[in-house]
């Protein structure tokens, strides 16, 4: 690895939607080197078994320790319900950062008292979901939507055409129809679409996107641990895939903001994964 790839964070999802955190990595800590993992090979986990959400999860923070990783950001809520607390158990050497939905800083805003939350069907049967409304909705409604197709839009890069702003107008009109002031964006993919989701729901909804505390978080993490990088240039991001690297390459200026090198990996079963389009050295 060159000079400034030490020590890298760990970021994995299920495909493009981590990104949306990446960038706010990036924002508050670019020093660091990031190694991303976009597990297209599989997307979307909403619809998969926790199970299986778990098992990839765990080859892939496997893999991103491999190449060094200091810390993983789970990057994906769907992920995070599945995985965060097995993987906390397994591997209790590492600092993970998982997403939460963002229920609390919701119902402490709350004006109508209506929140509606967009997730995938994962997030909301998982356990953590169901701890977040029980510890912090008080009271407030909570109006949910799966938002089904939403997120293979996404990983075409479709971003406002006219299939992604049905699905959006679906999702959202009910719960406008019922009063929301508050929208609570639950997947890590559904961040960029929020230009279309203030479009349909007007700039007076609040929409909620996890992302920067998330980053905040990891900081808060790696200064404790006093791993966070202070000094060099600029950190390098290399990016993983186990997908077609060319369509996800495409995709970084628009979803990323700054072109990037994407690797292809293969999966061999649900927890190895390993080296396609180049031999094994180019990993190390
Ligand atoms: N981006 C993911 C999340 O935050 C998962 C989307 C999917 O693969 O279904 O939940």
């Amino acid at each position: 690895m060159s000079n400034h790839f030490i020590s890298p964070i760990g970021v994995f999802d299920s495909g493009v939607g981590g990104l949306s955190v990446l960038r706010a990595i990036r924002q508050q800590m670019p020093k660091e080197s990031v190694i991303y993992f976009g597990d297209q090979g599989h997307v979307p986990y909403g619809p998969r078994p926790l199970q299986q959400v778990r098992d990839f999860s765990e080859g892939i923070t496997r893999f991103l320790l491999s190449k060094g990783a200091k810390i993983i950001v789970v990057a994906c809520n769907a992920a995070s319900a599945a995985a965060l607390t097995y993987l906390r158990q397994t591997l209790p050497d590492i600092s993970f950062v998982g997403m939460e939905p963002a229920v609390k800083p919701a119902a402490e805003h709350t004006e109508t008292g209506v929140v509606g939350v967009l997730a995938t069907p994962a997030t909301f049967q998982g356990a953590l979901y169901a701890s977040v409304v029980e510890r912090f909705a008080n009271g407030v409604e909570l109006l949910q939507d799966t938002c089904v197709g939403l997120v293979q839009q996404i990983e075409k890069g479709d971003l406002s055409g006219i299939a992604t702003r049905k699905i959006l107008e679906d999702a959202l009109h009910p719960m406008l129809e019922k009063n929301i002031d508050t929208v609570v964006l639950a997947c890590t993919h559904y961040p960029f679409v929020i230009p279309l989701i203030q479009e349909i729901a007007g700039e007076k909804v609040r929409v909620i996107d996890p992302a920067p505390a998330v980053a905040r978080q990891a900081k808060r993490l790696l200064e404790a641990q006093g791993l966070k990088r202070e000094i060099g240039s600029q950190g390098e991001v290399r990016f993983f895939t186990s997908g077609d690297a060319r369509l996800v390459q495409s995709l970084l200026p628009k979803l990323f903001g700054e072109d990037g090198n994407v690797q292809a990996l293969q999966w061999n079963g649900d927890h190895i994964l390993k080296a396609v389009s180049f031999s094994a050295s180019d990993l190390s």
